[in-house]
């Protein structure tokens, strides 16, 4: 059983370090700074609009309620299958997956985190010319490896063998993703060069 008088992290504000949890930093992790904002604003931060300095995930609070209802929504309307985040980054959004099958009691569903955990690939710009410039592939703040992912399950207690981490480019992996049936397909976050084909290489793949 959980020890009571400590809780884990949160996923969205808190810091990634347990010990935080209540002082200053409870609800204001600052963000990274490359997008400009210096500190931490709710609204930012609820919209999934900064890279958190140390939290879980940068989807926002918002997109991250949104997936917890689609998740509870394939489980009570026994919509069969597996739930797939493509581009995990620190885990976050993956973990709260697991974290909600755990909470009601699903054995039979895993979660598969296909990444990377490297950062982007450089943009191709003869197959995407619409990409050509993108500098997103320089950001080493994307680049989380696979044992800080793992890591990250463990401080909730969350990475068994219903996790399933994928490593690779998605142009490689989505046609082997390991599973019969995805519940949740995967999720779309913010546009990258590599979107269109991460979305169309898992379609085909369906
Ligand atoms: C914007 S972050 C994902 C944010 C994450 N969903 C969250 O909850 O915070 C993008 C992630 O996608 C991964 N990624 C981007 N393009 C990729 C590709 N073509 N193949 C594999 N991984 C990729 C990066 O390594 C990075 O972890």
């Amino acid at each position: 059983m959980m020890s009571s008088h400590r809780r884990p992290p949160h996923i969205i504000s808190f810091s990634d370090d347990p010990e935080s949890v209540g002082k200053d930093g409870e609800f204001g992790d600052p963000p990274l700074p490359i997008f400009g904002w210096k500190q931490f604003e709710p609204n930012i931060r609820n919209r999934g609009f900064d890279w958190p300095e140390n939290a879980f995930s940068m989807i926002g609070a918002a997109r991250m309620r949104n997936f917890r209802v689609l998740t509870e929504r394939v489980i009570s309307g026994s919509v069969p299958g597996d739930i797939v985040e493509t581009g995990v980054w620190r885990g976050g959004a993956s973990i709260l997956a697991r974290a909600v099958l755990a909470a009601y009691g699903v054995q039979d569903r895993r979660v598969i985190l296909a990444d990377s955990f490297e950062g982007l690939p450089p943009p191709d710009k003869d197959r995407y010319p619409a990409d050509e410039g993108s500098i997103f592939h320089e950001y080493s703040e994307l680049a989380v490896s696979e044992d800080k992912v793992r890591s990250n399950f463990e401080k909730f207690r969350l990475f068994d063998d219903q996790v399933v981490l994928l490593n690779g480019w998605f142009k490689n992996t989505m046609p082997l993703v390991p599973s019969n049936r995805i519940a949740i397909p995967p999720l779309i976050v913010p546009p990258t060069p590599t979107d269109r084909e991460r979305l169309t290489t898992a379609r085909t793949s369906l």
